[in-house]
């Protein structure tokens, strides 16, 4: 099991894939990209599915999500999936992506056992698409959405970050849009982790913000607690039911108290909380010929030192040296 000092248990491990992406949101990645990591140093196709491997077997993990960068640029994906279901016990398993490649990928991911996807769109504008990612991508997103949706990988969640004078006021399009597709809409308050330390605390869009704009157009009705469990979203019934509004406010409520994850970086470092400044090198134990119970120690005790919360209230905080492409969301 992987349990911390404050009696906290990871169950939900996010693997990142790669962090290379085809997008370049303002948020996330400057226009030139990052220095990627180099191919000897990222996790092989085997290395990757032997760790979810020992998660699952011996630490207790049951949900496994894929991330990037961009995972579907991975070319192992679907093969790693597919060793991931045959692993005992199976765990759940979804993917967060830009969607670009959905529709190429929808319906292999679903043979090979993918669960569901959650993907990035923060705006229906093809024009604001392409200020706020620099690629004209917005029809493949949007295809690839559907084609996920139709090859059965649902729910189907919509990640959007909302930003001040850019798409601040379609919040209510957004979400209009999501219940007429049958997808399930969440908002996230922008986090400081973008590669450029651009984040300002002042100029963000709060939880606060976005459910006075939705509440414009729609009534929401809080879900029960015991309905959330440790999932970052609070969510609100839209209009009665049965479509559901996700809010992510990791910045003004944060929910570090019920965190159940445990982190691997595309180069094989575990990593215990996206804002963690410190993190143990399971790929080096790993090509160092350790056997399963070794690795599965040193991750116990990764987790072991998990800080308290993300430490963002405290004045001394210090962005995480490593962007959000390079964690894995
Ligand atoms: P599900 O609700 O299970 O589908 O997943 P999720 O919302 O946890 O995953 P997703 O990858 O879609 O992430 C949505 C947003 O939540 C992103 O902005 C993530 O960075 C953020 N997020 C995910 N995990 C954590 C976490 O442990 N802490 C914080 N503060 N934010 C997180
Ligand atoms: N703050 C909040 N969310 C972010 N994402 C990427 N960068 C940030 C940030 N700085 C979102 C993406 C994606 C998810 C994994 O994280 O939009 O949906
Ligand atoms: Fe977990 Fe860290 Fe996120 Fe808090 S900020 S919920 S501790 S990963």
């Amino acid at each position: 099991m992987l349990i911390d000092t404050y009696g906290r248990v990871a169950t939900d491990l996010r693997v990142s894939l790669t962090d290379r992406c085809n997008l370049r949101c303002t948020y996330c990645m400057p226009e030139e990209g990052l220095q990627w990591l180099a191919k000897p140093d990222l996790l092989t196709d085997d290395e990757i599915v032997r760790l979810i491997g020992i998660a699952v077997t011996d630490l207790g993990v049951t949900e496994v999500r894929f991330t990037g960068g961009e995972p579907l640029l991975r070319p192992g994906l679907v093969g790693i999936v597919e060793r991931c279901a045959a692993l005992a016990p199976r765990p759940k398993m979804s993917l967060t992506t830009n969607g670009i490649g959905l529709k190429r990928t929808a319906t292999a991911l679903k043979a090979a056992g993918l669960d569901r996807v959650n993907v990035s769109l923060d705006t229906l504008r093809p024009d604001v698409f392409k200020t706020l990612t620099r690629r004209d991508r917005h029809h493949d997103v949007i295809d690839g959405m559907a084609a996920a949706r139709d090859a059965g990988l649902t729910p189907v969640k919509v990640n959007a970050v909302l930003m001040p004078g850019l798409n601040d006021d379609e919040a209510p399009d957004l979400l209009a849009w999501a219940v007429e597709n049958d997808y399930e809409m969440r908002f996230i308050e922008q986090m400081p982790l973008d590669a450029q330390h651009g984040w300002k605390r002042d100029g963000m869009i709060t939880a606060g913000d976005i459910l006075e704009s939705l509440r414009t157009r729609f009534t929401l009705t809080a879900e029960g607690e015991d309905e959330r469990g440790s999932a970052p979203a609070e969510r609100w019934v839209v209009d009665g039911g049965p479509h559901r509004v996700g809010v992510i406010a990791s910045v003004t409520r944060p929910f570090c108290r019920a965190c159940d994850r445990t982190r691997l970086t595309a180069d094989g470092q575990v990593r215990t909380c996206l804002f963690a400044r410190e993190e143990s090198d399971l790929r080096g134990t790993l090509r160092s010929g350790a056997p399963d119970e070794e690795i599965a120690r040193l991750w116990k005790l990764a987790m072991w030192g998990k800080k308290a919360g993300s430490g963002l209230d405290d004045p001394s905080f210090l962005q995480p040296d490593r962007p959000m492409s390079a964690i894995g969301g």
